[in-house]
């Protein structure tokens, strides 16, 4: 209990609610940059006929700050002559871009900055400084704020391929990031799933490309999310309200950054235009699942480049946005390696494989954008095979192609699916929307957004950060605001505040954000009860340092020996070292004694733990396994993936050790394009050249929709080796009676232990 004790006691601290204090609570979000605090207040109630004094402000911002305070606070404020709320632009004041000055006295409130999104962002400030009392007397706090943003590029991305949101939503959604102090929506148009944006000079990209045969993603439908009634699905933006949306968004200081996804995850565009397919690559359709579609535009016709360069010139005309995003993710290159017109291409271009031909893709565009004035930005992947220097990344398989890309002097974007997909949930609620995987609030917040690996010179290539939603499994708007928040605070602060604060400050804060949400009829998601458990394996003692993170400030029970944890288990006081192999189960309890979700975690320190290998075929970069040991660490459930290829991993046990056992363990869960092995071998050598083959199995491929955990246990006699090497051969792409038959399949592989 007295870590339960002692927390409690620092949030009342914090939050300055305990009855004694005179402490003030400050519950903004993003915390500024300085605050002090002064004594008394400003007394709202008895201004709010002369309240605003529009001064450098305009009609609009006026508008915003009455709307929002009558929201909010049911406060209706008017302007006048007097008002005791003043607005002043100075552009000679010295403060970094996009900042303000706030000074609350007992007499009003001054707000200055040198442009008028520096105004726009003390009123969100404001907006959350007023307080209410029993009595219903609205104050505002005397305080003195000077605040400005850490990170240029303070993003939120929206898909709306996968599942369509109407005007009205998406201007709402424009209003959640605007009120916290973001600037920049990555609104990703098209993909596989359908064609979102009016091109005038090709019509069909949404007469037909705009709608797919059913809402489909049946696992929403398993849920209960939505309803599939058969009908065909879809829908697009005219060019006529992307206008409006820009110009809302504008006046809110967003930026709205288009994404036209190319060289893949184009099926809708390549079904309303197959010219623009290469030749005889087959019969495409739009998607009504997850995946990644072979829908990939021919690079050897020249066609192919005139219709981007279109489709590109009316986008640039609707968005006036410094960067345009081209997608580059995930392209499958299958249909060029077939292709005449592609083969040809690479000749000339001297590509000397598929990602160089695809680097000569992204080049191409790069010059067009470049030509018009723009800037290229695309996922990580448009690192493969060079890039333009003037072109800027986006990272999301994890953060070390942002490093790469920083170093390489390239401006970046960090969206590192862990934890800035708010598609992944964020707590254990059953049929929640959403992709497995969890990223909780407390995740996003205390992710180091810039890796400690970057060298000093390049960190000013990290221009900022972004939260991305993905909507396979998030089918409505209701869905979105659950995923959403609180979450977009989290994101928020990273990206604005110059430093994050304690989680347990953080905490407190968001709690009274709430209410507000209520208020705005948001649903948003609950915190959750989730028990993180970190374990730092210590190879050279041969142990195991174990910390548990919790979001509540609430007791964490745990077992180590497989047992379910009760409210008489052992209590949480802070790391501890584990030299036996464990079991371990962690949990909190709600006030009503249930448990939502145990975390458990295996660890054990076998004959391998620490040891390194060679991986003959790489892993992906967004499924490294917890890093360098991957697959010798010690613990259980952290996987590394490889596509395609088989993983043929060699272990260098150090010195000669005897062995009688090798399990591996492998994720199989065909939905998901994750199959386990089809044959794997278990060999061992004294010398690393001459192997002798111990055990082998052949499970062959699983023809239905379980999601499972596949084991090989095999015990021998006693062996006297040096090296263990493990060759699970890769069922290669999707068979036959698979949604996606053809598709690369990937092999999910988690530690090897060796006893
Ligand atoms: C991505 O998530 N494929 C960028
Ligand atoms: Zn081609």
């Amino acid at each position: 209990m007295k870590l339960f004790v002692a927390m409690l006691a620092g949030i009342l601290l914090l939050a300055g609610c305990s009855p004694s204090s005179k402490k003030k609570e400050f519950n903004i979000i993003p915390y500024p940059v300085e605050l002090s605090e002064g004594a008394g207040a400003f007394d709202l109630s008895a201004n709010v006929k002369h309240a605003i004094r529009i001064g450098d402000a305009d009609e609009a911002l006026i508008d915003y700050l009455i709307n929002v305070v009558k929201k909010e606070q049911g406060l209706e404020l008017s302007t006048c002559k007097q008002g005791k709320i003043q607005f002043e632009i100075n552009s000679e004041l010295q403060l970094p871009k996009e900042g303000y000055l706030l000074s609350v006295t007992t007499k009003g409130v001054s707000i200055t900055a040198n442009e008028r999104v520096g105004l726009f962002y003390a009123i969100q400030t404001l907006r959350q400084l007023i307080q209410i009392d029993e009595k219903g007397k609205a104050t505002i706090p005397v305080v003195e704020i000077k605040d400005y943003p850490r990170f240029a590029w303070r993003g939120m991305h929206l898909d709306v391929s996968r599942h369509v949101f109407s005007v009205t939503e998406i201007k709402q959604f424009i209003d959640y990031l605007a009120m916290n102090k973001l600037n920049t929506m990555h609104w990703h148009l098209v993909d596989d799933q359908g064609w979102r944006l009016e091109i005038k000079k090709y019509p069909k990209l949404t007469e037909i490309g705009g709608w797919r045969d059913k809402v489909g993603f049946e696992a929403n439908q398993k849920k209960g999310l939505n309803t599939d009634d058969g009908k065909p699905y879809g829908g697009f933006y005219t060019q006529e309200q992307v206008k409006e949306v820009v110009a809302y968004a504008s006046e809110r200081h967003i930026t709205i950054v288009p994404e036209i996804e190319l060289p893949g995850h184009s099926a809708a565009a390549l079904v309303a235009y197959p010219e623009y397919y290469c030749d005889n690559a087959g019969e495409l359709e739009i998607w009504s699942q997850a995946g990644v579609s072979a829908g990939v535009y021919c690079a050897g016709k020249e066609s192919t480049f005139k219709f981007l360069e279109d489709v590109l010139t009316e986008t640039m005309e609707l968005f006036p946005s410094e960067y345009i995003h081209i997608g580059g993710d995930e392209t499958p290159k299958d249909t060029w390696l077939a292709c005449p017109k592609c083969k040809k291409r690479m000749k000339e271009v001297k590509a000397h494989d598929e990602h160089e031909l695809q680097s000569y893709f992204v080049g191409r565009i790069e010059k067009f954008l470049s030509k018009n004035g723009r800037r290229l930005i695309g996922w990580d992947e448009i690192l493969d095979g060079g890039l333009a220097p003037n072109a800027a990344v986006m990272s999301w398989r994890g953060v070390a192609g942002g490093v790469k890309a920083a170093e390489a002097g390239h401006d970046v974007v960090m969206t590192p699916m862990f934890p800035y997909y708010f598609n992944h949930v964020q707590n254990h609620v059953p049929n929640a929307p959403g992709h497995p995987g969890i990223s909780t609030l407390r995740d996003v917040y205390t992710f180091p957004s810039i890796p400690a690996d970057i060298s000093p010179e390049n960190r000013k290539h990290i221009i900022g950060v972004q939260a991305n939603i993905w909507t396979e499994y998030i089918p409505k708007f209701e869905h979105i605001q659950y995923n959403v928040f609180p979450r977009l605070f989290a994101i928020s602060e990273v990206a604005w505040s110059q430093q994050t604060r304690p989680w347990e400050d953080f905490y407190s804060r968001v709690q009274n954000k709430f209410p507000i949400l209520e208020r705005y009829g948001i649903n948003y998601g609950k915190i959750s009860y989730h028990v993180g458990i970190n374990v730092k394996p210590q190879y050279e003692a041969n142990s195991a340092e174990i910390e548990f993170i919790a979001e509540r400030p609430l007791p964490i029970y745990y077992t180590t020996d497989g047992s379910e944890p009760t409210q008489t288990s052992i209590t949480y006081e802070g790391k501890f070292v584990l030299s036996q192999n464990a079991h371990i189960k962690a949990c909190q309890f709600k006030p009503d004694g249930t448990t939502t979700n145990i975390s458990e975690k295996e660890i054990n320190f076998h004959k391998a733990f620490g040891k390194s290998y060679d991986m003959k075929y790489n892993h992906a970069p967004q499924y490294d396994g917890g890093g360098k040991f991957g697959l010798t660490n010690g613990f259980l459930g952290v996987w590394i993936g490889v596509e395609e290829k088989p993983v043929d991993v060699t272990i260098d046990l150090g010195t000669e050790t005897e062995i009688t056992k090798i399990n591996s363990r492998f994720k199989n869960q065909p939905m998901s394009w994750v199959f386990g092995p089809n044959t794997i071998t278990y060999s061992v050598s004294l010398d690393g050249k001459h192997f002798k083959e111990v055990a082998t199995f052949n499970p062959g491929i699983t023809e239905s929709d379980v999601n499972e955990i596949v084991t090989y246990p095999a015990e021998f006699a006693t062996e006297k080796v040096r090296y263990v090497r493990i060759l699970a051969e890769s069922v290669g792409v999707c068979p036959d009676w698979h949604p996606a038959a053809g598709g690369k399949a990937w092999l999910f592989a988690d530690e090897i232990i060796v006893e």
